[in-house]
């Protein structure tokens, strides 16, 4: 409320006519990029909280590309069904693909935890599935989960 304040004052400044001095003005655009840039940060960072506990989307991306890219991708399906609005779906429903008995038979939905155990050891989840990866670090999983539900449909 303080920043917003002064910013205004000064923009009355400006609109009567006065001149400030360059510097000032400067620094009033890079509080309130300050400001805006803070404010988006928090609001991601209480989205990631909520749905996925403490991973880090950022570094769930970088780990999907190494990891998963070889079989997934977002919005096509490849050996591997696409993962776009994979949280909150029903396991082994996307229209189209090609899936094990085993998964098209699961009767779950895909969430933090499920994917959770999903990711740690798929056969152990679902016996009798054909993915072959998996991911044994918990925090790996963590991240990954936190990017897949940032994923929208
Ligand atoms: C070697 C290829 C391969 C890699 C690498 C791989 N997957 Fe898969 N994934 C598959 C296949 C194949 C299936 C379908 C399994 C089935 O039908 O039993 C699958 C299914 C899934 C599903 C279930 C989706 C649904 O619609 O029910 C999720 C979630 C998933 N993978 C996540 C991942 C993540 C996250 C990674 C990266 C850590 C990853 N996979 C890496 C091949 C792969």
């Amino acid at each position: 409320m303080v920043l917003e304040g002064s910013i205004s004052i000064a923009l009355q400044k400006l609109d009567a006519g006065r001149r400030p001095p360059v510097t000032l003005v400067a620094g009033i655009v890079m509080l309130a990029a300050l400001g805006n840039s803070s404010a988006q940060a928090a609001g991601t960072g209480n989205a990631g909280a909520g749905n996925a506990g403490t991973g880090d989307p950022a570094r769930g991306a970088r780990l999907y590309d190494e990891r998963c890219s070889a079989c997934h991708a977002l919005d096509e399906d490849r050996i591997g069904p696409h993962h776009r609005g994979v949280v909150g779906r029903k396991a082994g429903a996307v229209a189209g693909y090609d899936y094990s008995a085993a998964l098209a038979g699961a009767n779950f939905i895909w969430t933090a935890t499920s994917l959770d155990a999903w990711l740690a050891d798929p056969q152990a989840l679902v016996p009798g599935q054909r993915m072959e990866a998996n991911v044994p670090d918990p925090q790996d999983r963590a991240d990954l989960i936190a990017y897949l539900t940032t994923l929208k449909p």
